[in-house]
């Protein structure tokens, strides 16, 4: 698909990649909406980017229903949906002190914050925007997932890694299931990317980090969306989870 016949609709735009996302896919000539969850920030990101914003948190049917008719509505139709929303709510399964002997372990309410941003929120926003591409017979359309690099596993992470993996997985089940309509289905499992999500960390983390890193350094938004427009542009791409992580897992 050329990046001018694109018309996307991005979640979780308002900052970091999603922002990043917008942005570009707006430079080049493509149209485009985006999602996110407070209003104060969509709204600032919409006047920046000259692009419209939603207000939707992609864990709910009802709102994710009405996003797609409203993206749809603003900019002429869909045929490419970013899953790009994301959370992170980090903690060991379990942790015992050493001195007491307690042991406390990851809330359920951790876990199921997490599953919900970042796997039950794509499946609602890929089955919705499926929906729409099927029944309004769009023949050419794609799907790009964000999974991550920890969908191998990784400590302290027990939710995020399940609902990545989840993701990967279901990247292959929908193209499987998705491409005799016409819908390419992708995703792109970066390693640590400089956005507001990992500027978080401690800055002597961060080297860390960037010390272990082949390419030692760690990636930025721009680098992420040269896999998302691989995806789009390559017609002969689907169903593969493309790791864009400076050799962090060679
Ligand atoms: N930054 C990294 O190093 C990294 C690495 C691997 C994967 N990822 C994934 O890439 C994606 C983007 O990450 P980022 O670093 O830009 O994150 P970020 O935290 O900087 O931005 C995520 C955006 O999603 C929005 N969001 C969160 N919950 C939402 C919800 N329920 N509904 C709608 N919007 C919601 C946030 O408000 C925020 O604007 C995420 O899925 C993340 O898990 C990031």
């Amino acid at each position: 698909m050329e990046l001018k016949d694109v018309r996307a609709l991005v979640t979780g735009g308002a900052r970091g990649m999603g922002y990043a996302f917008t942005k570009e896919l707006a430079e080049s000539g493509a149209k485009v909406a985006f999602c996110d969850l407070d209003p104060a920030a969509v709204k600032e990101a919409s006047e920046a980017l000259g692009v419209p914003g939603f207000v939707c948190n992609v864990a709910e049917e009802d709102e994710v229903e009405k996003l797609m008719a409203d993206a749809a509505e603003a900019i002429g139709g869909l045929n490419v949906l970013i899953n790009n929303a994301g959370i992170t709510r980090d903690g060991l399964l379990l942790k015992q002190d050493r001195e007491t002997g307690e042991v406390k372990t990851m809330s359920k309410a951790k876990w199921d914050a997490v599953i919900a941003v970042n796997l039950t929120g794509p499946f609602l926003c890929a089955r919705a925007f499926a929906k729409r591409c099927v029944e309004r017979e769009v023949d050419d359309a794609v799907i790009v997932n964000m999974s991550s690099i920890s969908r191998h596993g990784n400590y302290g992470q027990t939710n995020y890694v399940a609902a990545k993996a989840g993701l990967a997985a279901d990247t292959v089940t929908w193209a499987k299931e998705l491409s005799r309509y016409g819908i390419r289905v992708g995703a792109i499992a970066p390693g640590f990317i400089l956005t507001p999500m990992v500027e978080a960390m401690p800055p002597a983390a961060l080297d860390k980090i960037a010390s272990g890193i082949p390419l030692k350094k760690l990636g930025k938004p721009v680098d992420i969306w040269r896999a998302v427009r691989f995806i789009i542009e390559c017609d002969y791409f689907t169903g593969r989870v493309v790791d864009v992580d400076g050799g962090l897992r060679l």
